[in-house]
């Protein structure tokens, strides 16, 4: 099957006063339907850098980024904004909720931008919700809820457009460890279920047990890959 993220030697480079930063140096990869891919690696080494690219937020210094055979820098600004609305869904650490909209409001807004406003879709919207732990919080205005269940809504804003390609910067930071796992597993789960494929940034390593593939990134390159389910669970209990 073709890949649906592919990156071809990409590279990002920052100039800084008189220093050069090589925040993505030549990295190539391959990720196929239904793979849900953990993104890991030390502070500064590339991952959120890597993320933006694959979501064509951030245009590489070289090399190029390929989605479903289409790559991605033959795309004019019109282009990229559909694409983006249409295909991702994007979870920030910051979570960028409108705080005058309800916790449904904030979620069905995706479905508006999409023109997805059937009773499917609402029902949807609500299933999600719930599968989140906030079927009761619907109402809510974000500021009426913890840190947790804000980040909570903001994962269930980028899935409920059914994007093919799911990327999350770091989705559990916030959470206790049980709703961490949680959430994980719904990630999973979707992404299996609806042959997606999904990148996740963590610095917590537990949050790999559900994820196919481990990727290692250190000064902007793959340091290595992990890609039995026996080698991540070594790796993830010897920390
Ligand atoms: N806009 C920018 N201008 C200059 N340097 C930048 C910029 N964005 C990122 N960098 C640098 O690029 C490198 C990679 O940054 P990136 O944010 O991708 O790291 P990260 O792996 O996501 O780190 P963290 O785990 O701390 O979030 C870092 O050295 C960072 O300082
Ligand atoms: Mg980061």
């Amino acid at each position: 099957m073709p890949p649906v993220i592919e990156t071809n030697l990409l590279k990002k480079t920052y100039t800084v006063g008189n220093q050069t930063v090589h925040a993505v140096d030549d990295v190539s990869m391959q990720i196929q339907p239904g793979e849900f891919i953990g993104l890991v690696g030390p502070s500064g080494s590339g991952k959120t850098t890597m993320l933006a690219m694959m979501a064509a937020l951030l245009r590489p210094t070289e090399g190029c980024v390929a989605i479903d055979g289409v790559k991605l820098r033959d795309m004019n600004e019109q282009q990229r904004v559909r694409f983006r609305r249409e295909k991702i869904g994007f979870t920030f650490q910051a979570n960028n909720l409108l705080p005058y909209l309800t916790v449904m409001e904030n979620v069905y807004l995706m479905l508006q931008l999409n023109q997805r406003t059937t009773k499917n879709d609402k029902a949807y919207a609500k299933e999600v919700l719930g599968r989140l732990g906030l079927g009761d919080r619907l109402n809510s205005l974000p500021r009426q809820l913890s840190g947790g269940q804000q980040q909570r809504v903001s994962i269930a804003r980028s899935l409920i457009h059914n994007p093919s390609v799911v990327l999350a910067d770091e989705p559990t930071a916030s959470l206790d460890t049980e709703r961490a796992f949680q959430v994980v597993e719904l990630y999973a789960d979707l992404i299996h279920e609806q042959n997606k494929v999904g990148v996740m940034v963590t610095h917590d390593l537990r949050m790999c047990k559900y994820v196919d593939r481990m990727i290692q990134m250190r000064d902007g390159k793959i340091d290595t890959i992990l890609e039995t389910r026996q080698e991540i669970d070594e790796y993830i209990s010897c920390g």
